[in-house]
């Protein structure tokens, strides 16, 4: 989810920066950007596009305005804030790019993460007269800080501080002022931030990577801790003003370890990422006290959501499992029909589409090909599109009417997970909007569901824990051939969902199916060799799914089910059990999607598989 790096000290910044963004490039990225300053004057340079593409441009100014960077003019740049940004507020473009500069052009902001409640402080600050040049957040958190640091006549580590009180949201920032280049201020709640100790010098990063080959000595700042590093020395309080002894610790990691937390592939760690995710893509749009969901995204076009006759759900692979998934609470909740269709066979079907259709595309990419022309033929027969993507500015997100993006962060392995579940969790947004706004659901049930809603991160956590059960299970499978999944209701989509996740890693031929169909053909497939995966979890399917079990077993077929903690019945049929967390039927998707995910990955892991990029698959499939 993008990166930030900082330096101030004895080496030549530029240096140091773009080397540090080098590094975080496999965080996934839109765009580049970098502050260098030296004797109180800023050069910002920032570009969407890669590092390499900032580089270049850079070292073409130098040519052009000789010696540009300041080694070649005898000054040292002594300090520095370098950003790769994963847009959340405006589209990846150059003046969105960071550092983001104030109004005066006194201070430069590198940020990671969200602004909730931007928007408002905008709207002030622009009654104050301040112009702003980009669509973002993060402009905000910089005229906010010039502002107070202005009025109240205070340092800028102090205006950074009084500034954060006044924000809602996730971030990690790097902040400079040109009245004291000898300083930089680092802050950070929800998105991560390391300071890398060195003789006489700092470096700031949001992980390890850029530091390690400087020093081994870093300190992870925790959430409201800010620090200020201001004539050699290091200070870290809270944003509350308390101050903190820093914690100074020694990094082993070695750098390819880093990339991915410490993880041995980018699956695993994005697999164990969703708790965040999860949360993130409900940030600032939901209050479970009020039982009121807030979606910007859509506010202006909720006419065409409330009005719409049919639901259209066009998705591909993963996509369309969560769009399956959806089909359920959205029938369910805002009792409008909703159809979930194949883009790829929507698209040369000459589908029927009224006016009051209204199309739901769901691409965690934003670019696949299929997705993307059924999305343009639905358009053309005059149905309203809304977009649920999770890359900004991507091109599904840009020819649909309105949407919501999910917020998880780049998703680097090929095999999508954290995107799937926040991908449900928009969705489960977007439907509790329309049956709120419908007086389907009145608040005492929206403040329920919101509430357990509010939990799920909690609750995924809690899934983690069936690990070792997982790999037990992945050991005794790993050299199977072929796997049927069943599910009921909820569980169905889910079925779906963990066979594609066990084939595209694993090799595996797997099959999803739903459980009662099993007895109108496919069962016969069931024999001592056939390993079947109920998603038996104690929901409003449950009897029926147990009597599907006994099915199975009363044909030698050797089961394995995902259940709900405690439950020693399905336990006791089943020849191994997962446990899972208790939830209401419309957030099973949350916590059975970890043991789908866990098993696949480890059954690819012990088949040594190419987990991060399978054989054959693209992480988006942008043609045909
Ligand atoms: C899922 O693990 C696969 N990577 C694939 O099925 C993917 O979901 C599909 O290609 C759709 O991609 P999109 O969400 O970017 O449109
Ligand atoms: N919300 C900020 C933006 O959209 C920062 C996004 C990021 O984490 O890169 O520019």
């Amino acid at each position: 989810m993008c990166g930030i790096v900082g330096y101030i000290g004895k080496r030549e910044a530029y240096a140091v920066l773009i080397k540090g963004l080098e590094r975080l490039e496999y965080r996934g990225y839109d765009s580049a950007g970098i502050a260098l300053l030296d004797k109180g004057v800023f050069s910002v340079y920032k570009k969407k596009g890669k590092v390499a593409e900032l580089k270049n441009f850079i070292e073409q100014q130098g040519k052009k305005f000789p010696p540009l960077l300041y080694k070649e003019r005898g000054q040292e740049v002594r300090s520095g804030i370098a950003h790769t940004r994963w847009a959340t507020h405006g589209a990846p473009s150059d003046k969105n790019a960071h550092p983001q500069l104030s109004n005066s052009g006194e201070i430069a902001i590198v940020h990671n993460g969200i602004i909730e409640n931007y928007l408002s402080i905008k709207e002030m600050l622009m009654k104050k007269g301040y112009k702003f040049k980009s669509d973002t957040d993060t402009e905000v958190l910089a005229n906010l800080i010039e502002d107070i640091k202005k009025n109240a006549k205070v340092s800028i580590d102090e205006a950074v501080r009084l500034a954060l009180l006044e924000v809602v949201g996730a971030y990690a920032i790097l902040v400079l002022s040109k009245d004291e280049p000898d300083t930089i201020v680092v802050a950070k709640i929800g998105s991560p931030a390391v300071i890398g100790v060195g003789d006489n010098e700092f470096f700031v990063a949001s992980d390890a990577t850029p530091i390690i080959e400087y020093t081994d000595k870093v300190i992870y700042l925790e959430d409201r801790e800010m620090a200020m590093i201001k004539g050699g020395a290091l200070v870290i309080k809270t944003i509350d003003n308390e101050t903190r002894n820093p914690y100074i610790q020694k990094t082993k990691m070695k750098i390819e370890e880093l990339e991915k937390g410490g993880f041995p592939h980018f699956m695993l760690k994005e697999i164990f990422e969703q708790p965040r995710s999860i949360g993130d893509s409900m940030r600032g749009r939901i209050n479970a006290n009020e039982g009121t969901v807030k979606l910007g995204g859509i506010e202006k076009d909720k006419e065409k959501l409330l009005d719409a006759k049919r639901i259209i759900i066009l998705a591909c692979g993963t996509s369309f499992h969560a769009g399956l998934e959806a089909k359920y609470f959205f029938e369910e909740l805002t009792k409008v029909p909703t159809v979930v269709e194949y883009a790829s066979e929507f698209r040369y079907r000459n589908p029927v589409i009224y006016e009051n259709d209204l199309v739901i595309a769901i691409s965690q990419s934003g670019e696949t090909a299929d997705t993307l022309a059924a999305v343009k033929l639905a358009k053309e027969k005059g149905a309203t599109i809304f977009g649920i993507c999770n890359v900004v500015g991507s091109s599904i997100s840009r020819i649909a009417h309105a949407g919501l993006y999910t917020h998880a962060g780049p998703e680097i392995g090929v095999a999508s997970t954290k995107a799937f579940t926040a991908q449900i969790a928009v969705l489960m947004l977007m439907c509790l909007f329309i049956a709120s706004e419908k007086k389907l659901l009145n608040k005492k049930k929206m403040i329920a569901i919101l509430t357990e809603l509010e939990n799920i991160p909690k609750k995924v956590e809690q899934a983690f824990l069936a690990e070792a059960a997982i790999k037990k299970v992945a050991k005794k499978f790993k050299n199977t051939e072929n796997f049927i999944y069943l599910g009921r209701g909820y569980g169905f989509p889910l079925a779906l969902e963990g066979a594609l996740k066990l084939k595209e890693i694993s090799y595996i031929h797997a099959e999803g199916y739903a459980s009662g169909e099993m007895k109108h053909g496919p069962i016969a497939l069931v024999d001592d060799n056939m390993p079947v995966l109920f998603i038996a979890n104690k929901g409003s399917s449950y009897e029926k799914i147990i009597s599907n079990m006994m099915e199975v077993k009363a044909r030698n077929g050797t089961i394995i089910a995902i259940i709900t903690k405690g439950d020693t019945r399905a336990k006791k049929i089943a020849d191994y059990s997962i446990e899972i967390p208790e939830t209401s039927d419309i957030m099973l998707a949350f916590t059975a999607s970890i043991p789908l995910q866990l098993l696949a990955y480890h059954i690819a892991s012990l088949r040594g598989c190419g987990i991060d990029k399978p054989r054959n698959l693209a992480k988006s499939v942008t043609v045909e």
